[in-house]
Parts: structure tokens; sequence; C-alpha cells
């Protein structure tokens, strides 16, 4: 079975991951956000996170935890992180699971490596579908929603099995779909995990406990700009921001209690 990473992914599409990340990181920083989280990384040195946090130039600089539970990942990581330039030291590298977010988010802030009453953005590009069918993807943004500060941010993609809107020509759709079907088939032959698909309303409902910045749903290569592709082609990512909103439930003495939220996903 060939290694998951860099497996069946074309590059149009790494293009347009690489777009909303970029756009989503800068546009915290304009809001003055200097923490950041990505979960699911993979390796630093081709992470679009890791390369805008370096190379911004904002005041004071920003931070990134990368997250990742690939032990071969991590390997890479510590080798990326070997003798880099100081700006690469605004990352850090942490293996773990980014579905048991709850533990996630306590054990970053136990470490010092996140401080939840500060904003975060968070980087979910192209990870929720990985969530395999007995996981509660939907309580991955409702946790970041519950414990990250107001005004927080949660930048997500997902793969969809439906455009946004219907095309006017019904052979693009069939297309669509059948370039999806082959494509996932390609993607199975990889190591697992594997993605789920899930379409536009039903992405939407994931991120349900966020405010969703305009122009709410649409793909990674249009944010922020709402997504009028006339020709949609597979494999098809929808792509939103969400900002965690002032009524939360966001409470310092339910972040320190890091034991309690083991034991929940
Ligand atoms: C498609 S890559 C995304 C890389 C990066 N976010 C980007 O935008 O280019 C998905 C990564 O998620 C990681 N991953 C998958 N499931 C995970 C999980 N449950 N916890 C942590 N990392 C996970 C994989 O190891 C892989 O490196």
């Amino acid at each position: 079975m060939t290694s998951w990473f860099g497996c069946c992914w074309p590059a149009s599409r790494g293009r347009q991951a690489l777009r909303a990340t970029s756009r989503s990181i800068n546009y915290a920083l304009g809001l003055g956000i200097t923490q950041f989280l990505e979960l699911g990384s993979g390796d630093p040195h081709i992470s679009a996170a890791h390369a805008a946090i370096a190379a911004a130039r904002t005041q004071p600089a920003p931070r990134i935890v990368l997250i990742d539970h690939d032990v071969i990942v991590r390997a890479r990581a510590e080798l990326d992180m070997e003798n880099q330039p100081p700006d690469w030291h605004r990352s850090t590298f942490v293996e773990g699971n980014v579905f048991a977010t709850g533990w996630m988010l306590a054990s970053l802030a136990k470490r010092g490596l996140l401080d939840l009453d500060q904003r975060v953005c968070v980087l979910a590009v192209d990870i929720l579908h990985f969530g395999e069918p007995d996981i509660n993807v939907r309580s991955v943004p409702r946790r970041l929603a519950r414990r990250l500060a107001p005004g927080s941010l949660i930048a997500a993609t997902h793969l969809a099995d439906q455009p946004l809107r219907p095309p006017a020509d019904t052979g693009v759709l069939e297309d669509l779909r059948a370039d999806t079907a082959r494509w996932r088939r390609a993607h199975h032959r990889c190591a697992p995990p594997h993605h789920l698909l899930r379409s536009p309303a039903d992405f939407a409902s994931l991120l349900a406990d966020l405010d969703l910045l305009h122009p709410g749903i649409t793909t990674p290569g249009c944010w922020p700009e709402p997504d009028n592709t006339a020709n949609p082609r597979a494999p098809y990512t929808l792509a939103a921001v969400g900002r965690v909103p002032e009524h939360s439930g966001h409470a310092k003495a339910h972040n320190a209690r890091p034991q309690a939220r083991q034991r929940t996903r």
C-alpha cells in the first residue's frame, strides 16, 4: 500500500488549499491574531501555514502549532526544524490526534503552546473529511467554539460530492461525480485514513456553532469571494471561515481541567 502522504493529490487542488490557507492567515494577522494552530499539518517544509507564518512581518511575531498524528510526519518535522533560520522557530510541531479536540486543546494550553484566553486562528484545511465514521466530526468545530476565546477564527475545507450551484449542463454534474468516484478509488489504494464526502448542507451543519464570515460557504480557490464556477471539477472542495461567537460558552475555568476532558472526544 502506498504511503498516505503526497498520494493522489492533483496539483491544482494543492494550489487551492494553499491559497485558502494563506488568505485566511493574512486575514487573521490583519485582525491582530498572533496564535495559529494547524490541524493535520503534514510536513512543515510543504505546509502553507508554516510558510505564511514564517514570512509574516507583523508584530508581535505570530506563532503556529502544527499538529499531525503521523509518526513519519513527526520524524520529518524534527529534521525540518533542525538548523533552520530564526523565523522557522515560530512553528512548533506536536504529534497528536486532532479529532480528540478537548484533549488536544487542554494539552497545548498546559504546555504553554496556546493561550486559550487569547484569540486563535485554527486551520482545518483538508482534515475534517478524514473523520472516520465512528468519529463525531461536528464535535471538532463545536469544541473549538466552546474552548477558544470569542473572535477566534476557524478556516475549514471539506471534500464534497456535489457543487454549491447545480451546473446548467447535467453532463458536467455527471462528469464531476464520475471523476470524484474515480479519484476516491485511487485514493483508497493509499494508506488510511480515507476521505468521507459531504454535501454543502452537511458541511454547513458541521460549522453551525460558528458565525460564518462573508460569503459563507464557498470554495478554497474563491474565498473570500462566492464561488460562481459554471463548470465545477473533481475533487470538489468546500471552504468557509467561521468566527467563534461571544456566547460560545468560553470559560477560563473550563480551560484549566485537562484530565476531565481527556475522556471525551
Ligand atoms: C491532506 S494533508 C493536509 C495538509 C495541510 N493541512 C494542507 O493544507 O496542506 C492531511 C494531513 O492530516 C493528517 N491527519 C489525518 N488524520 C489525522 C488525525 N486524526 N490527527 C492528526 N492528523 C491527521 C495526515 O497525516 C496528513 O498529514
